[in-house]
Parts: C-alpha cells; structure tokens; sequence
C-alpha cells in the first residue's frame, strides 16, 4: 500500500504561452487527452493505494477539483497559500496524512510524484515501485535513478556505486549541478539522474526535515496546526507557511540525508516541461513535424506548429516553434526554446 502525494504547485514558465499562470502545464493535456496531473493519477492504476494528496496552489482550487472529479479520483486537496517550493509542500502531505480521520494507508509509504513527467512503460514503473517498497517501508528515502543520455545541468544527480546493479544506497545527491560537473556525471558511469520521484514514509521525511531544517520543519507544523475547518479543501495557515525559506526536497533533504536509496528506472522516463523535452516524446510526420490544431504546412520541416485560435499557415520553414493562443504568440527557434523562461521573466517585469 502506498499513498500517492502530487506536487502541482509549479508555474510552467518553460512552455510559455500554452502555460499561463492560471492554467500551468500541469493542468493541460500536452500529451494525448489527459492533462499530466491527470496522466500521473491515472499511471497508477493496478496499484494498491490509499487515498491521494494534491498539494497545489490556492489559485488552482477549483481546477485541481474537477480534473480529480473528471477521472474519479478521490484526494485531499491540500493548498499553498504562497508556493514555497517542493520541501515544505511534501511535508503538508505528510502532515496531512499523519492527520487524517481514517486509520487505513495512515503509515504508507508516500509515492511523491511530479505532475509533469511522461512514462512510456508503466508496467516496469510499477515493478520499481515493488521494488522500493520494503526498503521504504523500513524508513529509507527512495529515490528513482535514470541512467543519463545528455549533461542536463537542471536535473539532480545520484551518485550510486555502480549503475548498472539495482536497488543501492545514495552515495551522494548533487542537485542541479553546473555544466562541468554535469558533463562529468553524466560520463563516468556512476551517476544518474534523479527522476523527481520519490518513495519515503512521512513520518521519516519530517524527522529528518527537523533534523536539517528546523525552521522550516517548524513553520509547516505550525502552518498544519492552524489550518482552516473548510471541508473541501485543507488550507494551511498562511502566515506561519509564508515564513518557510523557499526550497526544494532535492536541497533541503535529499543533498544532506545519510539514509538515502536509489532504485534504477528504466520505464522511458522524460520531464516534459520545456518545448524541447515534449518535442524528444511527440510524435511527428513524415517531414518531421508536429502540428497540431488548425495548421497548414508547405514545404516545411522539423517545425512546430501549434494554434488554439486561428488557422496557422506555414512555408518554407524550418526548426522553428510557432505556437499561437488567443492573445500570445510564440516565434522561436527550435535550438533555443530552452531560453523562453528568459523571455518571460522579462514579459512579466514589464508587467
Ligand atoms: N505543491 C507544490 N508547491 N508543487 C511544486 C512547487 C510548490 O511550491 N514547486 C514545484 N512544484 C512541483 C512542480 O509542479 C513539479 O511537478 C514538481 O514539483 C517538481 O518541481 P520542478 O520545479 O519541476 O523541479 P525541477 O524539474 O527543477 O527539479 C526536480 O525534478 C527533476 C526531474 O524532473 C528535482 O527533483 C531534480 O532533482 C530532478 O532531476
Ligand atoms: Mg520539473
């Protein structure tokens, strides 16, 4: 048995204009008919699971609720008032399943998962989870590893003895190395990327919270302990949440515990949340295209081209993302859409 936790709080900047600050990535189905938080729900099927937790934004209350309601999916819906990234976020769904009235599922292992990953294989994914169980069950932090194919300087890295045994202790976690460093992860066969998944016991993740964030373990509990008598959503009390430092699980916990695991993955994992990793797992035509919407294409290549509101019409093009929504449109060059969280953090200083 375990608890599935999701993290729905990010803001998508990366795929700018699909992903708008009322509706991030998360919440659009930019692979097939389910949105990611949906797909990531769904991947679960098959499992035994106890109840889920999402923890997301305020803002995106009553969107969380009908994608759940959508898909039939049962969950305490626990929001940020501010989001504090993901270290604090994991420890409200701790808290809040320490906390709920139903005994069942009260001590499993929580799955935390991202909504923003793509899985080809979920046989094998389910296999990893069997895996890691026990090992979780008995209080370690289970990480899951994928054996590198570029130096991505923003992933995690897990240094591991050997990467090709399977489940081993987490010698080292470096997250979000520079692109030296990653360059030599990525090479020396003793490293692997850590998928943004993780399998722990709650009660564990807080314990060594208050062991390396004292502050932070403390303004959650105090947060929890105030949070409002609403009956649909669970909403933590704002100023003592607001008084957490912004920080990952991947800084806050995973760089510093001793008690750390790594369970390979080789289910085809990606991180979908940039135009160039949605474009590695897309489907594309005989001319190397993705188009999608109301587009026509001549004598064009390896481009992307997306409309929402209008006809889209192409010629003579080639590498390029073009991507138009009613009030936005995005030109770019497909090599460099990385820098689109870039341009929109210069779209938002001019307000
Ligand atoms: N609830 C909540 N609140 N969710 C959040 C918050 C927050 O404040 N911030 C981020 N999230 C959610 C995002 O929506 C996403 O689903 C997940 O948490 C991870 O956050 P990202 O911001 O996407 O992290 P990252 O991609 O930079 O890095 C993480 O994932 C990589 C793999 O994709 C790390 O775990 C890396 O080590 C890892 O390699
Ligand atoms: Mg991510």
């Amino acid at each position: 048995m375990l608890t599935p936790v999701i993290l729905a709080g990010g803001n998508g900047t990366r795929l700018w204009p699909l992903s708008r600050r009322d509706t991030p990535k998360q919440f659009l189905a930019l692979l097939g008919e389910q949105s990611l938080l949906q797909a990531t729900l769904l991947r679960l099927e098959g499992l035994e699971v106890a109840r889920s937790i999402v923890v997301c934004a305020d803002a995106h209350r009553f969107l969380v609720a009908e994608q759940l309601r959508e898909i039939g999916c049962e969950a305490d819906i626990v929001l940020e008032p501010e989001g504090r990234d993901t270290a604090p976020a994991i420890a409200l769904a701790a808290l809040c399943q320490q906390t709920r009235q139903d005994s069942a599922g009260r001590d499993a292992p929580m799955l935390v998962l991202p909504s923003d990953h793509h899985l080809e294989d979920v046989a094998v994914f389910h296999e990893a989870l069997q895996t890691a169980l026990p090992t979780a069950g008995r209080g370690d932090l289970v990480t899951f590893g994928i054996v590198p194919t570029r130096a991505e300087t923003g992933y995690g890295y897990l240094e591991v003895a050997d990467v090709t045994t399977g489940l081993q202790p987490l010698v080292r976690f470096v997250e979000k190395p520079d692109a030296i460093r990653a360059r030599e992860f990525a090479n020396d066969g003793q490293h692997l990327w850590n998928s943004g998944m993780f399998l722990l016991r709650g009660d564990r993740y807080l314990e060594e919270l208050r062991h390396w964030r004292p502050a932070m373990h403390a303004s959650v509990e105090k947060a929890w302990a105030g949070r409002g008598t609403d009956l649909d959503f669970l909403r933590p009390q704002a100023d003592a949440f607001a008084e957490c430092d912004a920080e990952s699980i991947d800084y806050a916990v995973m760089e510093q515990t001793r008690v750390g695991v790594v369970v390979p993955l080789t289910a085809g994992w990606s991180d979908v949340g940039s135009y160039q990793a949605l474009w590695d797992v897309a489907s594309k035509d005989d001319d190397g295209n993705l188009l999608r919407g109301d587009v026509i294409a001549e004598d064009t290549q390896d481009a992307w081209i997306q409309s929402q509101s209008r006809l889209v019409a192409a010629l003579g093009i080639s590498d390029l993302v073009v991507v138009e929504t009613a009030d936005a449109v995005l030109v770019a060059d497909r090599h460099r859409v990385q820098e689109v969280k870039t341009l929109v953090a210069r779209l938002q200083s001019l307000g």
